[in-house]
This record gives C-alpha cells, structure tokens and sequence, in this order.
C-alpha cells in the first residue's frame, strides 16, 4: 500500500523480528513498532497494534515463528503448544488467526527432533502464509472490481482495507482495483464506532489512494439509501461458514438490512484464510466481547454516563440469504456455495 509514497505491508517478518504499522496511531501519525518475544506480538494483537483478521491472521503465524525461536531445545513440543494455546485466545471472532497458528505449528511439529530445520520451517511456514493471504487479496481486487459499475456509490463499514491484511485489503481491495481502472468512484466510509477503524483507516488509505470518499456515521447510511444514493454494498469479513452466514464488525447486518429494503447488491470479500470449514452457521461462532471502556471513554475523554454499564459486541452475524455474492480469490460465488468452491479449489 502507498503511505506519503512508500511503499509498505501491514506487517512483516524480519530477522526474528516481527514488524508493524501502529494502527491505534493511524491516521495521527505513523509508526512502526518492532517486536522480538511472541507474547509482546499477542498483546499487540489484542491491543490492537495490528487488527483486521488476515492481518491478525499473519500476526499470528509470525508470533509462532518467533515462539520456535524462543523455545528452549529441551522442551521444544511443549513450549510450542502452550505458545499456540495462548495466541489462539488473543482474539475470538476472525478465524484467520486459528488459521495461521495452525498452519506454522502443524509444518514446525513435522520436523523434530530436528530441531535447527523445525525452526528454519517455522519461519517458512510463516512466510508462506502471509504471502498466500496477501496473493489472496490481490486477487480479490482484480476479480472484485468487475461488479463495481463505473459512477458507483459505495458504502463500506470498518476496515477491509490494506492496513486490515499483509497488503491490497479485502472490500477495499476492489474499490482500489476499481479506482486504477479509471472508474469514476466514490466511497461513503461509516464510522465504525467505537473505535472508528472507517473514520481513521478507511478514510486514511482512500485519501492516500486519491479515491473520493466521505466519512458518515454509522448511524447515517440509511438516509443515503432513502436518497437512493448508494449503488454497491462492500465489505469484509472475519469468519465465513459452510452455509455462507458470515461475521464482520459490529454494524454490518443492519448495512446488509437496509441493502436488501432498497433492493441494493450487498458483496462481502474474503480470502481463504477467514474461511471456517468446520463452521456450520453463523450461531456457531464466538463473538468478541470487548471492554466497554471503549464505548464510554476516547482516551482521557469521558464520552457517557459514567455510571451506565455498556454492552460492546465488537462483531455481528449477516446471515447467507442478505448477501449477493462472496468474492473470493477463486471468483464471486453464491454465499452458499463459497465454502465448497474455496476448499475445492484448495485441495
Ligand atoms: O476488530 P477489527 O478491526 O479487527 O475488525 C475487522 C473487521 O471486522 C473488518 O471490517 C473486516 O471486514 C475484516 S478484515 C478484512
């Protein structure tokens, strides 16, 4: 992705270093910090350092990689499971991040007793995976942008975008396929309360890409779409099931609602990583419950009722029947036939 010109990733993998933007510092200023011990790249991730499900997704098969690293030669097995165990609870909803633990601990696990080679593979698998999702989202765009018309209006929610994989973004890496073909595009960004990953990171990376946007509220899109101002739903995801339900950010199934009210395309992006194959509807996965510190404060900045608790599910369900089309690196599939058309074409 473009940054003041440069050229950079989310995150990547170097030298037994784990490296990554700042996205809590994102749009205010740009950082990256740096991380050598995988239980500092868990607290990044909960803290939400790095966020986005295939960018936690990597973030994890890194902090694997860093883990093998760690362990010492004589409890190797034992160590590398417990580091597997405690990565996988850093964030419940995005399966992404199951995947890329898993992925790294089952290749590393191959190669002991050899231990120098069960490191080295670490590092491989972790590689790989990211590599793998980000050739994902490339993908996606290229594949995705074909069902954005020129002159569209596009509402997004959150951040499928760049900053939420290894690189391109999901939704947002159709929007920008789009953009560079020369469509004439604009974006209504919804805020995403509470933490505001649409009005700090979406708008941040369409005004990077000169892609016209503006940033409403979460609570506005139903307007533009009495107004029939919007043309095109797209979002990511961070789960999909075996029967197309999917889960993304707080928010999403009410877009999906309204898409459907005004008879509007409601698309959803994912790379094979945020699919669940062992998912068999959207009741069956965890919702992330976050602090509700997030909804009551903004840093030092009391923002309710101190006394009101506040309840902050930070994911909803859409369920298959709301969403037109699930777009994928292998196409743009029915959402019921999406789990089976990615695993087909995986095996
Ligand atoms: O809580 P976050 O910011 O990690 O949630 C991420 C999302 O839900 C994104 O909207 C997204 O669609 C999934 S990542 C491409």
């Amino acid at each position: 992705m473009l940054i003041n010109g440069n050229e950079y990733k989310s995150l990547w993998l170097e030298a037994n270093r784990v490296l990554m933007i700042d996205q809590n510092k994102i749009p205010y200023s740009f950082e990256i910090k740096a991380f050598e011990d995988y239980e500092a790249v868990i607290a990044a991730i909960k803290d939400m350092t790095v966020r986005g499900a295939p960018a936690i997704g990597a973030a994890g098969a890194y902090a694997m990689a860093l883990a093998a690293a760690q362990a010492p030669d004589e409890k190797f097995r034992s160590f590398l499971r417990m580091a597997k165990d405690k990565i996988l609870i850093a964030r419940p909803t995005a399966v992404d991040l199951a995947n890329g633990v898993q992925s790294v601990y089952e290749s590393t696990l191959k190669f002991i007793p050899d231990l120098v080679h069960a490191r080295q593979i670490a590092v491989l698998a972790a590689l790989e995976f990211a590599q793998k999702s980000e050739e994902d989202c490339r993908r996606i765009g290229v594949i995705g942008q074909e069902i954005v018309p020129d002159g569209a209006r596009i509402l997004t929610h959150c951040n499928a975008g760049a900053l939420a994989t290894v690189d391109w973004g999901t939704a947002l890496s159709a929007i920008r396929m789009a953009h560079r073909k020369g469509k004439k595009i604009f974006v209504y960004v919804s805020e995403t309360r509470p933490r505001l990953q649409g009005s700090r990171i979406t708008a941040f990376e369409l005004e990077q890409e000169g892609i016209p946007h503006a940033i409403v509220t979460d609570s506005a899109s139903g307007f533009y779409f009495w107004k029939n101002e919007v043309d095109l739903v797209l979002v990511g995801a961070d789960r999909v099931c075996l029967n197309g339900d999917i889960a993304n950010k707080i928010g999403t199934y009410e877009k999906a609602v309204l898409a459907k009210e005004h008879k509007i395309p409601f698309y959803v992006a994912a790379p094979l990583s945020t699919f669940d194959y062992t998912c068999n509807h959207g009741s069956d996965i965890p919702i992330e419950i976050r602090d509700e510190d997030e909804i009551k404060r903004w840093g030092d900045i009391q923002m309710a009722n101190p006394g009101s608790p506040a309840l902050n599910p930070a994911f909803d369900i859409t369920p298959a029947r709301l969403i037109t089309g699930i777009i994928t690196h292998r196409g743009i599939f029915k959402p019921k036939e999406a789990a089976q058309k990615t695993h087909q074409s995986h095996s």
